[in-house]
């Protein structure tokens, strides 16, 4: 049985994306926020996304209202009691989503998968919380998520093989390419990301060269398509030092620690570009380094 009914928990940057290519996908999404505001927000960022696409001709603007009555925007959980698949994107601490599942686990039918979008967390721990362990699985997608075709696809010890495979199709489903991955914290990619981005913050505090300079470098000497102060302000600082926090207690190795250049921007609120300023000034034209 394919996955049609997909409940989103979460609706910022990651929970827009995710609830959007299902809607292109034509899987009938609700999603749940906890307020009022939240909910409008994210209503607002799944609508710019899709007039972004229209712009660019990807879709025709009968396909963005229908993807937009294809999505269901909810504050009750149980509104997604009836869902096959209930993906969850929301604030990445374990209890919080602990919580979340623990809810659900209440509400939803027996078959319900739930899957959790965290970068760094190991699902196990939430499979461990709830009553149906056997459907608990990852499913971390990369942003921007209309745009990265990458979705891991997580396992732990107690998923079973029929959740994992319905999932993993459902991945590819939305246009995805999916790769299967073991539940260890940070999975593939962000095991070898998140050591490389933070090697750049503590190459930048040893003074190897600008940071301008260190992310031409990687643009145009490895042909990557951002350098690593454009990625680090691009996923968030905030994020980054989360991430960066959990894998080092996770593995307690010294590629993992954040470096302190990273934890006095979060302190002095520069996460990036979404606050406006990160490692650079995004209020012109052209992102401006800032003195670090
Ligand atoms: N939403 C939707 N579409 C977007 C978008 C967004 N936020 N940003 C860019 N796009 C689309 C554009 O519409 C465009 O599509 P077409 O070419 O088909 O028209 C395409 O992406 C390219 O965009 P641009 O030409 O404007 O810009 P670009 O060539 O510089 O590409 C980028 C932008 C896709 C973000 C590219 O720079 C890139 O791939 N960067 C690296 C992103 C990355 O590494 N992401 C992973 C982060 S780690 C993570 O997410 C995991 C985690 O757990 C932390």
């Amino acid at each position: 049985m394919s996955v049609q009914k997909v409940g989103v928990a979460g609706c910022g940057l990651m929970g827009s994306g995710i609830a959007e290519v299902a809607a292109r996908a034509g899987k009938d999404v609700v999603v749940r926020e906890v307020s009022k505001e939240a909910v409008e927000a994210g209503r607002g960022r799944i609508e710019a996304s899709l007039t972004r696409a229209l712009k660019r001709e990807k879709i025709s603007s009968e396909e963005r209202d229908e993807v937009l009555e294809r999505i269901s925007f909810t504050q009750d959980l149980a509104d997604l009691a009836d869902r096959d698949l209930v993906i969850e994107a929301i604030i990445e601490e374990l209890e919080a989503k602990n919580e979340l599942f623990g809810t659900l686990d209440e509400l939803c039918g027996p078959e319900t998968i739930f899957a959790s979008n965290t970068s760094s967390l190991t699902i196990t721990e939430m499979a461990a919380a709830v009553n149906r362990p056997d459907r608990v699985v990852g499913l971390h997608f990369f942003n921007p998520v209309p745009v990265m075709k990458l979705v891991e696809v997580v396992r732990t010890i107690a998923t079973s093989e029929e959740a994992f495979d319905r999932t993993f199709a459902f991945a590819r489903s939305l246009g995805k390419e999916p790769i299967a991955a073991k539940d260890n914290s940070g999975f593939v990619v962000n095991l070898l990301l998140v050591p490389y981005m933070l090697d750049a913050i503590r190459q930048l505090e040893r003074g190897v060269a600008s940071m301008r300079d260190m992310d031409t470098a990687m643009v145009l000497g490895c042909g990557y398509p951002m350098g690593p102060f454009t990625l680090c302000d691009f996923v968030g600082n905030d994020t980054t030092l989360r991430i960066a926090e959990i894998m080092f207690e996770e593995y307690r190795e010294e590629r993992y620690a954040p470096p302190p250049l990273l934890k006095r921007l979060v302190a002095m609120g520069r996460y990036g570009r979404k606050s406006g300023k990160g490692f650079y000034d995004y209020s012109g034209d052209e992102p401006t380094p800032l003195p670090v």
